[in-house]
Order: C-alpha cells, then structure tokens, then sequence
C-alpha cells in the first residue's frame, strides 16, 4: 500500500494474495484477548440487542462476522475476492452463516438485513453516496448501517473522514451516531494518532 495506513483498503490491493497474512494485524485477525475484547464490546453496543440478520460487506476473513456470530446475529458476509471468502469461510464453520463472492457495492443478496456491517471498505469504492443509498435498500424498516472508517496516515492520508459520511448519511437516516476510536488503543493493538471512527445510522 502506497502509505503509511495499516487498515485500509485500496484501490489496486490484489486481496487474494493478501489474504494469507491478513489476520496478522492486530485488528483485523483479533488473536490478542485484550483487543478482540474491545472489538466485541463495541460491536455489543452497536448491533442490536436481539439475535438479528447482519450483512457484512467486505468482510475479509470474517473477523467482524465470527463476532457478531458469537454475539448469537446470523451472518451474511460478501467479499470480492475468493480467498478471504474462503478464510471466512473456514473462520465461521458450523456457525449460522454465509459468506458469499460479489461486489459489496451491488451484493448479490435478495432479502433485507437489520444490519448492514462494514468496516474499511467504503472509503475506497466509487461514489459512497450512491453505494450508501443502495445499502439503504438492503436494510429493513427501522434497521441500521454500522460503518467503521478513518482517515489513515499522516504523509499522504487515504479514507473518508467522519463529517464528510455523516454528511451523506444525513438524507438517508433517521439518527446518526458517531463515536469516535482513535483514543482507545485496544481496538488498534497499539496507540493512534489518524481519524478512526464508527458511524450507527438507523434507517
Ligand atoms: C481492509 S479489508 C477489511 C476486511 C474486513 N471488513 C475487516 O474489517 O476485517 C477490505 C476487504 O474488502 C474487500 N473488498 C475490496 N473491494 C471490494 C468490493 N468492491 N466488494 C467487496 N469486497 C471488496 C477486500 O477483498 C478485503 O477483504
């Protein structure tokens, strides 16, 4: 990647060799205890209270899902590319969920979910405004999207910075919430300095 960032996508990232070491980031594979704690209590408070149907969008090797699965939500994850599907795959087997190849801006799924889940990855599709609306449409009355992004890096920064989502949420939501994550080092398996952020938007 052609900055400093640790935990982003790209355009240009082939994720299919990528997805052997993906997990190796502390915040993408969550080996360690402390930091997949952090990731599942914020997670906790962020889907609902009720066993619930979430689409993880770009769902890599399924980390988020493997969460929200423990957390007792039945998991659709897509992702482009087939081999983080597979590691996916193997993260969540015997669990209620699937996990499917395809294009999170267009996912080929038929029926609504309550969550829409998406981490790291809507920064770097074209047009987030036209991807948020069509997510609209995959949530169910009184659903909601949880989105968490950034703006990574200091020498060249890459992502969408929160005001600039909130901004685009805003015709589409009912409620945005915002909570911001860059002051707890948990999450990152180390102290950051970048916008880290997750956004509920109920619909
Ligand atoms: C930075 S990783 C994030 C993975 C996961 N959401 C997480 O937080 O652990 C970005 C993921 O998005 C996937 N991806 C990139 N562009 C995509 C697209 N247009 N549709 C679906 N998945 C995409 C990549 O294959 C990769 O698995």
């Amino acid at each position: 990647m052609a900055n400093d960032s640790d935990s982003t996508t790209a355009p240009g990232v082939d994720w299919d060799s990528a997805a052997a070491s993906f997990d190796d980031e502390p915040d993408h594979g969550l080996r360690d205890p402390e930091v997949r704690r952090a990731w599942a209590g914020r997670l906790r408070d962020w889907l609902p209270g009720r066993p619930s149907d979430v689409l993880d969008l770009g769902c890599g090797t399924g980390s988020l899902s493997l969460l929200a699965a423990e957390q007792g939500h039945r998991v659709t994850g897509v992702d482009r590319s087939p081999a983080m599907v597979d590691l996916a795959r193997a993260k969540l087997a015997g669990r209620d969920a699937a996990f499917l190849v395809g294009d999170a801006a267009a996912p080929p799924v038929e029926e609504r979910f309550d969550v829409v889940l998406v981490r790291h990855l809507l920064w770097a599709l074209p047009d987030p405004g036209r991807v948020l609306r069509h997510w609209r449409g995959l949530v169910r009355p009184g659903g909601r999207l949880v989105l968490v992004e950034g703006v990574w890096g200091t020498v060249s920064p890459v992502g969408i910075a929160a005001d600039l989502l909130t901004g685009l949420l805003a015709p589409l939501a009912s409620h945005v919430r915002v909570e911001r994550l860059s002051g707890d080092p948990l999450l990152w398996g180390k102290a950051v300095d970048d916008e880290r952020y997750a956004v509920v938007a109920t619909m």
